[in-house]
């Protein structure tokens, strides 16, 4: 079964020569031993690399993905410090992360916003990773399933526009092909805590059966799990079958981490 391990590399590494160490590794290890079959990895490089990146990586087993597009134009317009999805693509990216909890926060993303970028992604042949997530707040009041399904609505809209203007060039009925969601609890990114391997996929099970209750006619959604993952805890939710990957942080700013959760995924689900 396919799996995903996906390196958000957010704002790093600091410098050019930086990124290409990493992308050496990452390279020459999946050269060498072509380890990560049948595991699709991805990188995620910050909008500055993302050509140079995109660029290496093109005709390799990684794939690039932009971390955000522009909500505004999906091409070209008067929007400072913008990138559109025309632009993502053009630059050798084939997907985009979108949601990411970073941006809701510190950019006060809405689904508003989020289904404006969406379509824009769709429409431009970017596929999507779209990042949900609750608070710890929100955890602790048992409110978890409520904002997924509040934040899937984008999902909704985007299909229910869909079948009044038929606008992209990705059809509802093959969302699941183009769309890849990440459960990433915000309170799990970067401290270190980690819901349980029970939890993670109840969620999953339960996102996916959202988005089927959106349209019957949609294939089985890949759902990743993303928050601390790192070497150690990675085949412990690579071992559950409702967990179909990984979305990095940290961990994917050295290959041998991100390697190691790569084949935690790729023996677990050979
Ligand atoms: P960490 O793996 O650093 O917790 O970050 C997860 C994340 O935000 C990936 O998008």
């Amino acid at each position: 079964m396919q799996s995903w391990v996906i390196g958000n590399w957010k704002q790093n590494p600091a410098t050019n020569n930086d990124v290409n160490m990493l992308l050496d590794q990452l390279l020459a290890a999946v050269a060498k031993d072509g380890v990560t079959t049948p595991c699709q990895l991805m990188v995620a490089p910050s909008c500055v690399h993302l050509a140079s990146v995109s660029g290496r990586v093109q005709g390799t087993p990684i794939l690039s993905a932009a971390q955000d597009i522009s909500a505004h134009s999906g091409s070209t317009g008067a929007y400072t410090g913008d990138c559109s999805a025309q632009q993502v693509a053009d630059a050798g990216a084939t997907w985009t992360i979108l949601g990411h909890s970073e941006r809701r926060q510190y950019h006060r993303e809405t689904n508003d916003t989020l289904l404006q970028k969406l379509t824009h992604a769709l429409s431009q042949n970017l596929n999507v990773v779209l990042c949900i997530g609750e608070t710890q707040a929100q955890y602790d009041a048992s409110e978890t399933f409520a904002v997924l399904v509040e934040q899937l609505a984008v999902v909704k809209d985007w299909l229910a526009q869909q079948s009044l203007e038929s606008i992209s060039a990705i059809q509802a009925s093959n969302l699941a092909e183009h769309l890849i969601i990440a459960y990433e609890p915000v309170w799990a990114i970067g401290t270190g805590k980690v819901p349980t391997v029970t939890e993670v996929a109840a969620t999953h099970d339960y996102i996916k059966q959202t988005l089927a209750s959106f349209n019957n006619n949609l294939a089985e959604f890949t759902v990743l799990y993303g928050g601390s993952v790192n070497a150690d805890n990675a085949a412990s939710f690579a071992a559950n079958p409702a967990i179909n990957g990984a979305l990095v942080g940290g961990a994917a700013l050295k290959s041998e981490s991100f390697l190691a959760i790569a084949k935690a995924f790729s023996s677990a689900k050979s």
